[in-house]
């Protein structure tokens, strides 16, 4: 998900980081840091390295920043087998991260124990057959960049400041998943540390069954440290951010809606659309915003003409290169990684009468609270995403993936619930709102028999459980199974924090 510039500029008041000033750590912990300051002397951080902060700062929700006994920044898959068999011999916990983009305190940044950053794992190399491999510590708006001196493109991430791998083993919604898929259906080959120290390049003639587990997995299986991915020819694109001003919010909820069945502009494969509706407790305000794309050089896509018939507050929409269009979402505002954020995610089928009902349900709710109108820097916001059966299609034509969408049931749209807001002592009340909100849509969809029991991981709580809807529950006893297979001593579901367990 991404957001139009606006959402940041309301942030009238930043927080001051939470750092536990006089932490005590395990001695596991210690001892497996001191080992590794041992080994790789310049590439690991403890409290005491001037680096250090600087090293495990870098998430981008407030909630994440959490001060662990070391970092340890690797720049080869190597080194990250050793890292791994120097953890495992101390049975210290630790945590993965890559960009460091998922709102989940402990997905990706730990207190007590060793946090391996992988963003100096950051290279991009073009194949002879056309597949580029790409590190997993890059941001997806370097991939681009350097992809587009080719005329080349991947699909990956729509916000460009998110990571490589988080996105590539969630599974990747891209501007051009109506035509591919998932970003991980274009995977052809990872390069992967087990459990163990072993370094295995995965694909589907080697390892068929770990090469499936990985589209959607996430950290369950070991450490990705680069991707091998299909490219093509990219040159122009339309698109940009568009902000409407608030008296046109039932417009814009109603260009989202038609937009969203399967017959409206969601069936054009070449656009996509990122609708956010934000909504303001304390200030009662109301907004709308959206990022437009298109492929191709038409100035004025059809597909999206409900949208650009709205007179917008603000819009740079335009034939452009494709870095160019990303770079909109790189903000300094928006950017600036001082707020917490929390994400929840729902899925309803594809049509109008849905997004009316998460509007209609939602935003009652967001602004009957109290509690809510008190939470300094809150705003809350709904986000849509339609699927097109044609990327249904295409992610089971690209081999198929944990995550093993049905065509039979038809299009849907995914709805994300983002907020964010300022400090610490709210974050239960924020955590409380986004349950009950989120069980409401549930609620009133299955109601109306406009539910979709799909759960996308990277827009989830882990309170929501989204492997067990995979395959309609098919999935995650395969998942499991695979992961015993390789790693039978079960090092990513004890030491790595639980976060995103299979188990
Ligand atoms: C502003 C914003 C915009 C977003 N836009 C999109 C979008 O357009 N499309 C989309 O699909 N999603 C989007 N997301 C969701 C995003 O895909 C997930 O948050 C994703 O997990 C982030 O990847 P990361 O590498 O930055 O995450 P991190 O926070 O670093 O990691 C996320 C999880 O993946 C694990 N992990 C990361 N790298 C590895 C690795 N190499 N090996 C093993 N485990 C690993 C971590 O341990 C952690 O559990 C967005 C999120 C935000 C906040
Ligand atoms: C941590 O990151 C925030 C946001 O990017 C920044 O303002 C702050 O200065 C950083 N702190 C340190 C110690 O690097
Ligand atoms: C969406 O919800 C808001 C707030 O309740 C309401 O004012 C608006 O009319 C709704 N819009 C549509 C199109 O349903
Ligand atoms: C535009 O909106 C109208 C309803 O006002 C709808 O019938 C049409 O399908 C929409 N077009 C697209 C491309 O979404
Ligand atoms: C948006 O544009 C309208 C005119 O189209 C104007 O009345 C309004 O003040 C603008 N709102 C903002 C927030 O700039
Ligand atoms: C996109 O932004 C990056 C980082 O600021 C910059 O290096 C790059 O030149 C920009 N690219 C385009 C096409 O604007």
């Amino acid at each position: 998900m991404a957001f139009p510039n606006i959402v940041a500029s309301w942030y009238t008041t930043f927080s001051l980081m939470l750092l536990a000033t006089a932490t005590s750590f395990s001695p596991a912990a210690t001892r497996a840091c001191s080992a590794l300051k041992h080994s790789f002397p310049t590439k690991t951080f403890s409290p005491k390295d001037d680096d250090y902060t600087l090293a495990y700062n870098h998430s981008w929700s407030k909630t994440c920043v959490l001060p662990p006994t070391c970092v340890f920044e690797p720049t080869t898959a190597q080194d990250v087998s050793t890292a791994l068999k120097i953890v495992e011999k101390f049975a210290a916990h630790f945590a993965v991260r890559s960009g460091g983009h998922m709102p989940v305190p402990g997905a990706a940044s730990i207190q007590d124990g060793v946090l391996i950053s992988l963003s100096k794992i950051d290279q991009v190399d073009l194949n002879p057959d056309g597949t580029a491999t790409i590190g997993t510590g890059l941001r997806w708006f370097e991939v681009y960049e350097e992809l587009s001196k080719q005329g080349l493109a991947v699909a990956g991430g729509r916000f460009g400041d998110v990571g490589v791998g988080g996105l590539l083993l969630g599974g990747g919604v891209s501007h051009f998943g109506p035509q591919y898929g998932w970003s991980a259906n274009c995977v052809t080959r990872y390069e992967i540390v087990l459990a163990g120290g072993r370094v295995l390049d995965v694909t589907k003639e080697s390892s068929p069954d770990l090469f499936w587990a990985l589209k959607g997995g996430l950290n369950n299986y070991g450490i990705v440290t680069r991707f091998t991915l299909k490219t093509f020819p990219l040159t122009d694109v339309y698109g940009g951010a568009v902000i409407y001003d608030p008296s046109r919010f039932d417009d814009f909820v109603k260009a989202v809606a038609f937009y969203s069945t399967p017959e409206g502009g969601m069936s054009d494969s070449l656009s996509a659309i990122e609708p956010v509706m934000a909504f303001v407790p304390s200030s009662g305000l109301i907004q709308g915003g959206t990022f437009l794309f298109h492929q191709g050089s038409d100035a004025a896509p059809s597909s999206l003409a409900n949208f650009t018939a709205i007179p917008a507050n603000q819009s740079d929409a335009s034939v452009r290169s494709y870095p160019s269009f990303v770079n909109d979402t790189l903000t300094p505002e928006f950017n600036s990684y001082a707020s917490r954020q929390l994400y929840f995610t729902v899925s309803l089928k594809a049509c109008p009468q849905s997004v009316f009902l998460v509007n209609n349900t939602f935003a009652p709710m967001a602004f009957s609270s109290a509690l809510l109108k008190k939470v300094s820097g809150f705003t809350t916001t709904i986000n849509h995403q339609p699927m097109p059966l044609s990327w249904i299609e295409a992610a089971q034509a690209a081999g198929g993936d944990t995550l093993d969408l049905d065509p039979a049931a038809g299009p849907f749209i995914i709805v994300g619930i983002s907020s964010f807001w300022d400090n610490a002592e709210d974050d239960d009340a924020v955590f409380s709102f986004h349950k009950v909100a989120t069980k409401a849509i549930v609620t009133a969809a299955e109601k109306e028999g406009l539910n979709y029991p799909f759960l996308y991981v990277n827009d989830a709580d882990p309170v929501q459980k989204p492997f067990q809807f995979y395959g309609k529950g098919k999935s995650l006893p395969k998942m499991r199974t695979i992961a015993k297979k390789y790693d039978p001593a079960g090092v990513f579901h004890t030491l790595q924090h639980g976060i995103w367990s299979l188990f």
